[in-house]
Order: structure tokens, then C-alpha cells, then sequence
């Protein structure tokens, strides 16, 4: 089935370049439809990209079930498309399908092109490059498998991943998905206390870790990490250590020199057939109480849209070498490092460095070097790197970038147009692209759309195909024409969507679908303009986003609340011109109690460090004797916020709280202290 649909695309390419050559430009605009969506030839009068995107949400069943049949290989093709009941948060698509993801991404590729690259290691150092093809993919792939295999890991059990973007980390992602385990990567920069949390919230009896890491010249003692983190976790009964600096590291009875037990397995390792709806990974994300939730996606339909938003959004094309700089801790590295540029069969770049080091011009020296043909990035490094200069952008030379992407928050428009300009030199669409760890791939994205149509700067403007979005107000009411703002929705599925979280469907449910029945609820603000697009205004929840990593206001509150002096705390987000946003705690000491307060800061600061991450920390502290409150006890955050940035003369309404005195004294206090 699927050769035949590959012989389809195939000749509709052939027959566009022959249509091309024939009619010149005037067919530009359809060639692109047929040259990326030749499937397109079987939707019925479907011309121009308004007419596939009407199709798309029309015929969600056909549309989704040609590119799953005509994009990934099966090995027992599907016979349902969609089963979803989003009234009850229930998702299924493809159900009585059967594939393999990690076959997907690389034996149909190394079956082709063995020799094509696969992944490009950009190491810390810069000119410390390694590439790896399909095919040594594929080897390094089947022999983790292996090794999970001999060490007992079955279809189901899930493993975590506390490693560095190298090409080890990708091929254990992968090896995951060939036997069927289930891969939860943690960023490498979360404290123990955090891995710790998310290996038992996830059930998982097997980590695989590397020695050290090196970031930004330094070296992070990784393993020591592993090593507190096991030891609040009795369940864990195997780390697999990869080597990354080969220093010396602690050893204790439950490691394993990963590379070690490579060397005694075959580099062959027969793919698990997974049902569609088996799970393929969990992704630990904050919300808006105090612990983390393990977002669940599943096979099939978590590839298709990862593989599909990737060819799309970024016009990926053969030869293309495709720069994500995301780390894979984190939802974009899934799917846009990992998944959707490897299904392809692109060219993937792994960034293992930052964006100052060695120094501001890291990331453009590496466009000139590998000579990337997109580059997708945060708008916290845009920020920072735009103060620096043109002249670090300049000295390179980026002709080979096509697009560029931005992703994780809100790009402003100072940011966006020094992007447009400076780095893509005013040539390559920038693509503000708003999604979510729940929707597992792009959702809203100024490309693709048609050939006249323009890219307004800094915002996502226009769903993808298959997409509905929906702008409801608190009372339910779906908001129709444009120049509106409420509550960010999705009104219909999508193949891409979470399926629940780990341990806890109800809070699935309670989260994204009973705010507003039968629709997704994002947890975003969201702007129509004028113009019919769309403008992402931030979060309506207690979470926050700190250099685009999203962080609950409530995670930071709980471990502040376990210093010995704290009776209560409140943290909000501050707007941070680098970092987007930065917590900010207002700390009530209990009865009878004083603390010298720089000390107090520091020991805070210390425990949010060692018991979440680094990013975390608070950028103020104020001491405090109240909080504005409201009569039932709800404390005011949206005043905190005003207060915080000292922006005083527009706290609105605070006659509702119950003291509103506490205001003035919270004015004064933070004044003594800024
Ligand atoms: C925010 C990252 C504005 C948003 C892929 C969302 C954005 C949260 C954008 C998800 C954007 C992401 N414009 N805001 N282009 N992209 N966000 O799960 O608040 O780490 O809900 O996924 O980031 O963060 P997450």
C-alpha cells in the first residue's frame, strides 16, 4: 500500500517539473500544492491552499487518513481514521493500525540512502562535528534495543532519558520506540529532586544517563544527579551510563557502561508492531498546581503530525539541513529535532552548546559551517543576541537559511523584525509558530498558506491544515468575527493531540476539556484581529514562561512554603526583557519569626535551585506581612503582578479584597526594596 502510494508522489513530482518547465511561473502557486501535497490530486476541487485548508477541517477523516497512509509506512494498515469524543476527552486515531515509529524515522531511510546524514552533532566546542548516517543510525538504534532488550525493558515499561542532545540520546529516544518502551526524557538541567519526581510519577525502572555533559565550556556532573535522584528511588533497578567526557564518575551496583554493552549486541534488532494508540512517550510539563503533569502521546498519529507540520511549516526539501536548537528535554526537541525532520528523512542538527558561547556569534558561525538551510530558535536567545550588534550576525554568511522559526513564547516585534532582517537579511519567512507539549506539533503558523499571502510580523496568524481554532469568552460562547479576545481553543481534533496524563485521566479531562465542553482548552489568551489572525496573548493560568520554559507559578510557591520561617507565599511572573518573564515571590513569614533577609533570599533561592532547576529561581523576594486577598481567601495574583513591576497605576478594581489596605503596604515595601 505504501509503495504505491510513494510511486503516486513520485510522479506527481515528475509531472509537476514537467508542468513547470511547460507553463513557467504562472503555475507556481499549484505546483507548490503538488509538489509538497501531491496527495492533493485525490481531494476533489481542491486549488489553492484556502481550498485544502477548507477541505482539511471538512474531511478531517480523509484528508488525515491519505497523508497517514501516503507519509508513514504501516505494517497493518488502519481501517478507521479518527474515533474522538472531545466532550469526554476520549482520542483515538488510527486505533486499528499497527507501526513502528523508530522504523519510520530511520530503516525506510537507511533502506534508501544509508549514506545520507542523518544527524549532525554540533558539540560544545564549535568545529567539534560529528555526523552520523542513516545507516549508523540505524546500527546504534537496534543496539540500545538490544541492550534495553538483554536488560530485561518489555513493550510498555517505561525508561527515562536524562542525557544531553548528542546522537546517543536521539538513538535511545529511538531504541525506545523500536521495542516498544516508553520514553520520558527529562531535561538535563532539572535538579534531582525533580528527575527524581518524574521517575516515580512515570513508574520507570530504567534510566539512562550519560557521565558528564558540557555546556557553555563547563562540565555538568550528570551522573552525580542520576546518582541522588536513584537513591530516592528505590524502584529504579538499572542506569545505563552513555560516555560523553569519559572523566572519571561515581559507580554503584546498579550501572551499566552503556557503550560497554553495545559492543556485546547486534547492531540488527527486528521492530516491535505497535498499535497506533500504544503509548510512545510521556513528557513531564508544568501546569497550574504544584506538580508537574506527564503528558501521554501516542504512536501513529504523534508521527504523522510531527512529520507533516515539519515538511510543511518549514518547507523542508531534499538536501535541506534542518536546524533545531531546542533541547530534546523539552517538546520541540520531540518533535522538531527528533521525529518530524528524521520521519522526513532530513538531515537533523543537534546543538549541544549555547547561543553565547563561545561567543555571540555561536549560532551563525554554525549556519556558515553546516550551512543550515532553516534555523528554529527561541525568542529569549533572539532578545539577547539583538542586543550584542548586527556585526556578530553579519560576519557569516547565512545565504543558505530559507526559513526561520521561532517557538516557546510570544516573539515581540523588535525581536521579530531584527530576525527578519539582520539574520535572514529580509529573505526568509519568519514563522512564529504557537503550539504546545499537549498538541504534540505546530498548531498555528503564518506558513503554509498561499503565494500572495503575506507574513505579519511577531505573531502566529493562521492555523494548519486540519486546525479549527475557536476564541470562546467565560461564558462559553464561542466569539465569532474578528477583533476579539478570550480563552484560546481547538474545536476539533487533531492527530497530533495528547491522549491523557500519566496516572491521572481526571485531571486530563478537568484541565483541557471540561473548561469549555467539546472544545480543547489551550490554558492561552488569544487575539483575532482585524485581519481574521491569530495573536497568542499569554497564559490565563498560573504559569509562567521563563526563557521559554514553562514553569507553574504553584511548583515554585510549594518548595518556598517548606523553609522553616514561611507561613505562605505567592509567585507571579514579571515581564523580564530577555527571558519574556521571571518568577517574583511575595513570602509571608509565620508568627514570631525573623530572618535576616538577605540570608533568607539565599537559602530560598538554594532550595528552588536543588529542588526544581536553576531557571526557577525568582528574581525578587519581598518579605510581607499580607497578601491581597479576595473575601473567600483567592489571592489577587493579577494585583501582585502590577505591584511587582511597580506599574501602580493600573491595579483596577481592588475594592473586592478583603484588606484592601495590604495594597498600599505592599506598595511601600516593594519600593524600599527596588
Ligand atoms: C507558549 C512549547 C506565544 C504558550 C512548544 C503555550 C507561545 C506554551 C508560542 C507551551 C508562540 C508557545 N507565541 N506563546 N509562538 N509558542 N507559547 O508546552 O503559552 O513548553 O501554552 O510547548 O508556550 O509551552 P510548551
Amino acid at each position: 500500500m505504501l509503495r504505491v502510494a510513494q510511486k503516486l508522489i513520485e510522479s506527481a513530482y515528475t509531472s509537476q517539473s514537467k508542468l513547470l518547465a511547460r507553463h513557467g511561473r504562472s503555475t507556481r502557486y499549484h505546483s507548490f500544492l503538488s509538489t509538497h501535497m501531491p496527495e492533493c490530486s485525490s481531494f476533489p476541487n481542491v486549488k489553492s491552499h484556502k481550498e485544502l485548508y477548507d477541505y482539511s477541517v471538512q474531511h478531517p477523516d480523509n484528508f488525515w487518513g491519505t497523508l497517514a497512509s501516503s507519509r508513514l509506512e504501516w505494517i497493518k494498515p488502519f481501517s478507521k481514521v479518527s474515533n474522538c469524543n472531545m466532550n469526554e476527552g476520549s482520542i483515538k486515531w488510527f486505533e486499528d493500525g499497527e507501526l513502528n515509529v523508530s522504523y519510520n524515522c530511520v530503516d525506510r531511510h537507511a533502506n534508501v540512502t544509508p549514506s545520507k546524514v542523518a544527524l549532525i552533532w554540533e558539540k560544545d566546542e564549535p568545529n567539534q562535528v560529528e555526523k552520523i548516517t542513516y545507516k549508523e543510525l540505524l546500527a546504534k538504534v537496534c543496539q540500545i534495543a538490544n541492550v534495553l532488550k538483554s536488560q530485561g525493558v518489555a513493550k510498555g515499561d517505561c525508561v527515562t532519558i536524562y542525557m544531553p542532545v548528542s546522537p546517543t540520546a536521539v538513538a535511545a529516544m529511538l531504541a525506545c520506540a523500536r521495542i516498544g518502551a516508553v520514553h520520558n526524557v527529562v531535561f538535563a538541567g532539572f535538579s534531582a529532586e525533580a528527575l527524581a519526581q518524574r521517575i516515580q510519577s512515570a513508574s520507570s525502572e530504567t534510566i539512562i544517563t550519560t557521565d558528564q555533559a558540557v555546556r557553555g565550556g563547563k562540565i555538568i556532573p550528570l551522573k552525580n544527579v542520576v546518582d541522588d535522584a536513584v537513591k530516592m528511588c528505590p524502584t529504579v533497578k538499572r542506569v545505563l551510563v552513555g560516555t560523553r567526557t569519559g572523566n572519571s564518575v561515581p559507580w554503584n551496583d546498579k550501572d551499566i557502561n552503556l557503550e560497554e554493552a553495545m559492543k556485546h549486541e547486534n547492531d540488527w534488532c527486528e521492530p516491535e508492531a505497535m498499535n497506533s494508540e500504544d503509548w510512545l512517550f510521556t513528557l513531564y510539563t508544568s501546569g497550574s498546581t504544584g506538580k508537574p503533569k506527564g503528558i501521554v502521546h501516542t504512536q501513529a498519529g504523534y508521527l504523522l503530525y510531527a512529520t507533516v507540520t515539519s515538511k510543511f511549516v518549514f518547507d523542508i526539501q531534499e538536501g535541506d539541513i534542518f536546524g533545531c536548537v531546542a533541547d530534546i528535554g523539552w517538546i520541540t526537541g520531540h518533535s522538531y529535532v527528533v521525529y518530524g525532520p528524521l520521519s522526513n528523512g532530513t538531515t537533523s542538527v543537534l546543538f549541544e552548546s549555547t547561543p553565547t558561547y563561545p561567543d555571540q556569534g555561536r549560532y551563525w558561525d554554525m549556519v556558515e559551517r553546516i550551512k543550515l538551510t532553516q534555523f528554529y530558535g527561541a525568542p529569549t536567545a533572539i532578545r539577547l543576541l539583538l542586543k550584542y550588534g548586527d556585526s556578530w550576525v553579519k560576519k557569516y554568511d547565512r545565504s543558505s537559511l530559507r526559513v526561520l522559526g521561532s517557538v516557546g513564547e510570544p516573539i515581540n516585534h523588535e525581536a521579530w523584525e531584527w530576525y527578519h532582517n539582520v539574520v535572514g537579511n529580509g529573505k526568509c519567512p519568519v514563522v512564529d509558530t504557537w503550539w504546545q507539549t499537549e498538541t504534540g506539533g505546530i498548531m498555528i503558523t503564518p506558513r503554509p498558506s498561499g503565494p500572495s499571502d503575506k507574513i505579519e510580523p511577531a505573531m502566529p496568524m493562521r492555523p494548519f491544515f486540519g486546525v479549527s481554532p475557536a476564541i470562546l469568552d467565560d461564558k462559553h460562547n464561542e466569539l465569532s468575527g474578528n477583533d476579539v479576545s478570550g480563552a484560546c481553543c481547538i474545536k476539533s481534533p487533531w492527530p497530533g493531540m495528547a491522549r491523557t496524563i500519566v496516572g491521572d485521566h481526571k485531571r486530563f479531562f478537568e484541565t483541557y476539556y471540561k473548561p469549555f465542553p467539546g472544545h480543547y482548552f489551550s490554558g492561552d489568551g488569544c487575539h483575532r484581529t482585524a485581519s481574521g489572525y491569530y495573536q497568542i496573548t499569554g497564559r490565563m493560568d498560573d504559569v509562567i514562561n521563563v526563557s521559554g520554559h514553562r514553569l507553574g507559578t504553584a511548583e515554585v510557591e510549594d518548595v518556598i512554603d517548606e523553609h522553616d520561617a514561611v507561613a505562605e507565599s505567592a509567585v507571579i511572573g514579571c515581564a523580564h526583557d530577555i527571558k519574556g518573564e521571571t518568577p517574583y515571590a511575595f513570602v509571608i513569614l509565620k508568627e514570631g519569626h525573623t530572618v535576616d533577609e538577605k540570608e533568607f533570599g539565599e537559602q530560598v533561592r538554594r532550595m528552588i535551585k536543588e529542588k526544581i532547576s536553576s531557571f526557577a529561581v525568582p528574581e525578587g523576594i519581598l518579605l510581607t506581612d499580607g497578601l491581597p486577598k479576595t473575601r473567600s481567601g483567592k489571592i489577587m495574583r493579577r494585583i501582585l503582578r502590577k505591584i511587582a513591576v511597580n506599574d501602580i497605576d493600573n491595579l483596577g478594581d481592588v475594592s473586592t479584597l478583603a484588606d484592601p489596605s495590604v495594597v498600599d503596604k505592599l506598595i511601600s515595601l516593594k519600593r524600599g526594596a527596588s
